[in-house]
């Protein structure tokens, strides 16, 4: 069964055609729903080599203003048996500039997010110029920006998850966003959270997205709630699907049918990818499940 679904609102549309694996939204087409999740290019290096795999679109980043190295290694762990990836990476990345470049060189014109942050030397109550930084270099080329407070390994990064941080950075961003419109269209913003929070907290997030108009949302990043042997950071991949799918259920409810959500968390298979769409994704993402399965993964999800 076909249903179009229009959403109007400064400007920008979302429409999708369901049952299709096509959509359009905010005047971007998207070939097909399955992206590349941040993180896995974080400086722009290989946009046209991945945009070449079959990928419906790619989110790059997280980047910072500044290039920095990250945590210290060992940082990157893989979990063999139970599927999952372990990360404390921190962030590692050649800065806003030379992500800029790369997106200026790129040949293919598939949709490309870009995932801000802030440096890891930038205490909180300066991080909102980070944000702001970022967003003017990228605003022209991206076709989206992700609003990156939910890695765990960027100390007190998350409080950004808690109400009132959360409001003083949105309409920060919101106000930018506009005034950056005037000079380059409009680009919609996605805030990417965490599968660690309580009903309570993703109650409170998404209020917050309504409240002042953000463009999207992106369910989920890694997990801290783990204890796996390689000690703190991020968990990916299979055990994340659980949680990251329930957060996705939660915020679907409270956002209603037309509000843009992209999935991300333990997409191993066509079978996750599913119960994604299911619980109400827009859009999907995969990292953990590209790195076990390979390229093979996309062409399993979008033609078997
Ligand atoms: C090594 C690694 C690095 C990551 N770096 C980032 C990042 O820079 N920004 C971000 O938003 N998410 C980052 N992520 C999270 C992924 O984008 C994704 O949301 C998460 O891994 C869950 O999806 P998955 O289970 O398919 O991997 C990273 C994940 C991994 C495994």
């Amino acid at each position: 069964m076909i249903g179009i679904k229009v959403v109007t609102s400064l400007g920008f549309k979302l429409k999708q055609i369901k049952g299709s694996k096509e959509l359009d939204v905010f005047d971007c087409h998207f070939s097909n729903l399955l992206g590349l999740a941040a993180g896995l290019d974080k400086n722009g290096d290989y946009i046209d080599n991945l945009a070449s795999l079959g990928f419906g679109f790619l989110e790059i980043g997280t980047v910072t203003p500044k290039p920095q190295y990250g945590n210290k290694k060992p940082r990157l762990f893989r979990d063999i048996p139970s599927k999952a990836i372990i990360n404390r990476m921190g962030f590692n990345n050649k800065g806003v500039d030379h992500l800029v470049n790369k997106l200026k060189k790129r040949r293919s014109d598939i949709p490309i997010g870009v995932s801000i942050g802030k440096n890891a030397d930038t205490p909180n109550n300066l991080a909102h110029a980070d944000y702001l930084y970022c967003l003017d270099r990228v605003f022209k080329y991206a076709d989206y920006v992700a609003i990156n407070i939910s890695s765990p390994n960027t100390q007190g990064l998350r409080e950004f998850e808690i109400k009132d941080e959360l409001a003083n950075l949105i309409q920060a961003l919101k106000e930018r966003q506009l005034e950056l419109t005037n000079e380059h269209g409009y680009k919609p913003l996605f805030l990417k959270i965490s599968p660690d929070n309580d009903d309570r907290g993703i109650e409170d997030i998404c209020g917050a997205l309504l409240r002042f108009s953000v463009d999207g949302l992106i369910c989920t990043n890694t997990t801290i709630n783990h204890n796996h042997i390689s000690g703190s950071g991020g968990l990916s991949g299979k055990p994340l699907l659980g949680p990251s799918t329930e957060t996705l259920r939660i915020a679907r409810k409270i956002l209603g049918d037309e509000f843009p959500i992209i999935a991300s968390g333990g997409v191993m298979s066509k079978e996750d990818y599913l119960q994604k769409i299911d619980a109400g994704a827009d859009l999907v993402q995969i990292y953990t499940g590209f790195i076990f399965e390979g390229p093979k993964l996309i062409d399993d999800i979008l033609n078997q």
